[in-house]
């Protein structure tokens, strides 16, 4: 079985109201983390996957994706002529030759389940990844968190969702698995639990924006009724899916950021600038200077 995962889909249909008022008419997903906005953090990775389809699931205010990823023939052909070599290598670089962008339109938020479900005429039966934008994951110059998983996946013929301890007042803000580890970083799903109270949560193993999951889950989606806030949820059909085969909950090499709200952006930012040969050692002394 190939490690490639063809296909990601990316929902980004959210109104991004933790971050108004700049998602008046910015998108979430379009906020700059240094010098990239979130979805390039999050495209880089489902090609590092090896990912050649992109599926954007969005709605029918938000064409800034599209833009972005777009030929910028003006602003090309300005950098070529001024001899602005690098802006431009950047500029066309947000996306590889061989990859493709395929916009699907979600009619209603009616959850992240029902966002996934809108890809399934583009992803058919194969198995293919879910990358959500809020979570940056990084991991230096190891190899992504996708990729990892869609390796273990191939290796395990199994789903892979990528999980990570939060402390427990936080379950309610998560899907939270009960898993029994089967080795160093994998462990097998006996559970998920949408949102739960603390006092009603399994563990305290949350998923993170990252899954791996057959095309089973389609079908799955399709029957599942609305949960947790009213809302289609992906990790009911995940529960589903856990009677039939096997799902791996993934502790992924790298650090994660909870770009969903501020102080995660913030976070960061300040991680990628100090990941930035030019800014690290200016961004260190700010850091020292405002932490006394
Ligand atoms: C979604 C999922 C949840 C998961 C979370 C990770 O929730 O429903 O299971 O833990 O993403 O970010 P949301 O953050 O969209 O409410």
């Amino acid at each position: 079985m190939s490690k490639r995962l063809r296909k990601v889909v990316f929902p980004v249909a959210g109104l991004g109201t933790r971050f108004l008022p700049a998602t008046k008419v910015v998108a979430k997903e379009m906020l700059p983390v240094v010098d990239k906005p979130l979805i390039q953090y999050a495209v880089d990775e489902a090609v590092d996957a090896g990912a050649d389809t992109l599926v954007f699931v969005t709605n029918r205010y938000k064409h800034a994706i599209a833009d972005y990823f777009d030929k910028a023939y003006e602003l090309e052909s300005k950098l070529a002529q001024s001899g602005k070599n690098d802006l431009l290598a950047m500029v066309q670089g947000t996306l590889p030759r061989h990859v493709r962008c395929v916009f699907v339109t979600q009619p209603e938020a009616l959850g992240l389940g029902h966002a996934v479900l809108c890809a399934k005429p583009v992803v058919g039966d194969e198995p293919f990844g879910v990358v959500l934008p809020d979570d940056l994951i990084w991991n230096g110059k190891g190899p992504g968190a996708l990729r990892q998983m869609a390796e273990l996946a191939a290796d395990e013929h199994a789903g892979v969702i990528a999980v990570e301890e939060v402390p427990r007042e936080q379950t309610h803000k998560y899907g939270i698995v009960d898993a029994t580890p089967v080795s160093h970083r994998a462990a097998k799903i006996n559970l998920v639990v949408e949102k739960p109270r603390p006092e009603l949560a399994p563990s305290n193993l949350a998923i993170v924006g990252r899954y791996v999951l057959p095309g089973r889950i389609f079908e799955l989606l399709e029957n599942t009724k609305p949960g947790a806030g009213g809302e289609i949820q992906l990790t009911d059909a995940i529960e589903a899916l856990l009677a039939e085969q096997s799902v791996l909950a993934y502790r992924f090499e790298g650090t994660r950021f909870d770009c969903g709200n501020k102080l995660g952006l913030v976070k960061a930012t300040l991680a990628m600038a100090l990941e930035d040969p030019q800014l690290a050692e200016a961004t260190r002394g700010f850091m020292r200077e405002v932490a006394c």
